[in-house]
């Protein structure tokens, strides 16, 4: 357990995958600026069972335990990438900056890695306030191919780093 002052991170166990269901088959969990997942609990359970090893997802848990989002990191060529989300009645409460806050030290602390990064779309402000609320810097916009075929859109995304974990404080 990775603990913060306002949520806990806790690693996904197979049976939150009934809950996971839940978030992301309803539209609001992703909101507008992430393509809606529509995964069955059957399907969720199977890739939790064949995740690699370097992919770890986090149930993000309020100090009285209440489950209100999720937070994972996965590699990405050599960097390390970041996606998160918080479930609606619980936004705007600095949780989600907490969470990011703790899991950009706890990758810096656990594994050998310079950078750490994500990515949002243009258009999607609170994300990008909480990537600069933990100080990773705004590097570059691009197009995402990804999301110009699920969505049939051009999106445009921003990617936010961190380039050294070296001065951070622990
Ligand atoms: C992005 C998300 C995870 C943020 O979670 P959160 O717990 O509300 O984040 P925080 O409360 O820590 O911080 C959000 C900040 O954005 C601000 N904000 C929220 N919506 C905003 C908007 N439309 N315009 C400007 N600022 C906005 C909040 O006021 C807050 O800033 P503040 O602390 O300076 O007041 C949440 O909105 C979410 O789950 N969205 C859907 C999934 C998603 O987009 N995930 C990110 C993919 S890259």
């Amino acid at each position: 357990m990775l603990e913060g002052k306002v949520v806990n991170l806790r690693i996904e166990e197979k049976e939150d995958m009934r809950l996971v269901a839940e978030w992301v088959n309803n539209p609001d969990y992703f909101g507008e600026y992430i393509p809606l997942m529509q995964q069955s609990r059957t399907e969720l359970e199977k890739g939790y069972e064949t995740m690699p090893p370097e992919v770890r997802w986090f149930i993000i848990e309020k100090k009285d335990g209440s489950k209100i989002g999720s937070i994972g990191h996965f590699p990405v060529g050599k960097v390390f990438e970041m996606g998160y989300a918080i479930i609606p009645s619980e936004r705007g409460k600095g949780c989600c900056t907490e969470a990011v806050k703790i899991m950009v030290d706890y990758l810096f602390l656990s594994k050998d890695i310079g950078r750490i990064q994500a990515h949002t779309d243009i258009r999607n402000v609170a994300s990008q306030k909480v990537l600069e609320k933990v100080d990773l810097r705004r590097k570059e916009q691009f197009v995402s191919p990804r999301s110009s075929e699920e969505s049939g859109e051009i999106c445009v995304s921003t990617a936010f780093s961190e380039k050294s974990g070296k001065n951070r404080r622990y």
